[in-house]
């Protein structure tokens, strides 16, 4: 059956064809999600790379033991035969990698152990995909888990680790078509190579592309850190596997923070103390002409975070108060970092800004001192602290420690500020829904989207192990599920 099916979409497909394209046939089986590939297409730059090697940074080298990034959205039904809608985003992609020649590259590790992007325009992959009985409703289910069985089946590539960048592609692209016309375009990026921002610039372009308009060119110079000689070594050339148990089984589940509920977590965590020594911190930072609003220093992204921190701590009761709880959140160094590198600077500028507290300071405090605390390892997070952790790290290069090894850890990744929504529009509306696949999940592993209404509100996706279930139990806090919706 399957390969029938398969049979016929593939001669639609290649009728539409360009010539830079290599098309190939593959038979493929139905999975048990109902989602099957239906053809797979080798898709180059259409123009030929000069960018050459690109050496990945301190910054990318602790990646290569992550898995690829797997994002993507959910479209309205673009109302065009499927044909000229696969050759179309086959054309603009084929475009697309020609302005990011690295993403159709591959890895290679020089005989002196750096590690470089060769842009060789060795070329990506593209999936058509159908899945005739599913729905969008089937995938967005209100009060309810988010479905990994069916949401894993949207990515091609699922849980590779970005090592294999060697010899595999460094991006995969995967158009999913659903029974009720809605379509979810999933791409899946190699994380030594592109961090969030990149990724979103990428995903960007590639619509931009394809919806006619003209995208903002990426900055290709390694000047992040650029200059340091340290490598990560991996004899015989085996590569990492990743730092944490893929296969522990989680709870996941996407959270609804409205504008309303933001705000008043913002405001609940600026709020002012009474008296006392805060009181006069208050009061100085009021008088701060850097801070024309008054008293609202504290963000609205991390007295949410701090929220989530207060309550999933107090979900994982088997916690012993003496515990440390730690919050880890990814921070782009673009803009932290002096002089500043550009905030279309390709490759991963990341670091983890960590903030700690003991299980009963976070039980016997409040919003307002959980915030406080974020904010002011976030406030700390500067020109020096990047230089510090950059130092640490060529001094005793690794691989970036993902997970969470105490059961005591939250993982806070993506931002709420990436153009998930804006910007994303191929040509048919904008985007409905952002999901991501299995890849760098784990016990405590958050991601942070933009909701759709682009008004401030958020979504978080968090990930919580199985057992003992923490997942039911933050639902059973009211204070945290006050703010959903
Ligand atoms: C929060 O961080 C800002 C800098 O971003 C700093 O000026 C302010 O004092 C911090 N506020 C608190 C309450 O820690």
């Amino acid at each position: 059956m399957a390969q029938m099916l398969s049979a016929v979409a593939i001669v639609g497909a290649a009728s539409a064809g360009s010539p830079i394209v290599t098309k190939q046939l593959v038979g493929v089986d139905a999975p048990a999600s109902g989602i099957t590939v239906v053809s797979r297409q080798e898709v180059r730059p259409d123009v030929a790379s000069a960018a050459g090697d690109l050496t990945l940074s301190i910054s990318d080298l602790p990646m290569l033991s992550c898995h690829y990034i797997q994002k993507g959205l959910f479209f309205p039904a673009p109302g065009a035969p499927m044909a000229s809608l696969v050759s179309l985003l086959v054309s603009s992609l084929s475009r697309a990698l020609a302005i990011f020649p690295a993403l159709a590259g591959r890895l290679v590790t020089l005989p002196d152990d750096r590690v470089v992007i060769r842009c060789n325009d060795a070329g990506v992959e593209f999936r058509h995909a159908v899945a005739p009985t599913l729905s969008l409703d089937d995938f967005i289910v209100p009060d309810a888990d988010v479905p990994t069985k069916l949401t894993k089946d949207l990515f091609p590539m699922d849980r590779t680790v970005s090592y294999d960048g060697h010899r595999r592609p460094l991006t995969s692209f995967q158009l999913t078509v659903l029974g009720d016309g809605t379509v979810f375009i999933g791409i899946v990026a190699n994380h030594a190579v592109v961090d969030g921002t990149s990724f979103w610039h990428f995903f960007n372009t590639w619509a931009n592309l394809c919806r006619g308009a003209s995208p903002k060119l990426p900055d290709f110079r390694r000047n992040f850190f650029g200059e340091s000689t340290a490598v990560l070594r991996f004899p015989g050339g085996v590569g990492p596997a990743v730092t944490f148990d893929a296969d522990a089984p989680l709870r996941e589940r996407i959270f609804h923070f409205s504008a309303d509920a933001v705000r008043e977590l913002k405001a609940t965590a600026n709020r002012r103390p009474s008296g006392g020594e805060d009181a006069e911190v208050y009061g100085k930072m009021a008088h701060d002409p850097k801070n024309p609003e008054g008293l609202s220093v504290i963000s609205s992204f991390q007295s949410l975070c701090a929220q989530i921190w207060l309550s999933v701590t107090r979900a994982r009761h088997r916690l012993a108060a003496d515990a440390t709880a730690t919050f880890r959140m990814a921070v782009n160094c673009r803009h932290r970092v002096r002089p500043t590198v550009s905030p279309v600077y390709f490759g991963n500028a990341i670091q983890s800004a960590v903030t700690t507290a003991t299980v009963a300071e976070l039980a016997s405090n409040d919003l307002r001192w959980a915030a406080a605390r974020l904010n002011a390892s976030l406030a700390a997070y500067d020109d020096g602290a990047i230089r510090r952790a950059a130092s640490a790290w060529q001094a005793a290069p690794r691989c970036f420690p993902l997970g969470n090894p105490d059961g005591a850890v939250i993982t806070m990744g993506s931002s709420n500020r990436f153009p998930m929504y804006e910007g994303n529009d191929f040509g048919w509306g904008r985007p409905l829904a952002v999901r991501s696949g299995r890849a760098n999940k784990f016990d405590g592993k958050m991601s942070a989207f933009p909701a759709r209404a682009g008004d401030g509100s958020v979504d978080i996706e968090v990930c919580l192990a199985l057992a003992p279930d923490p997942m039911a139990a933050l639902l059973r806090d009211s204070e945290f599920m006050q703010f959903v919706s």
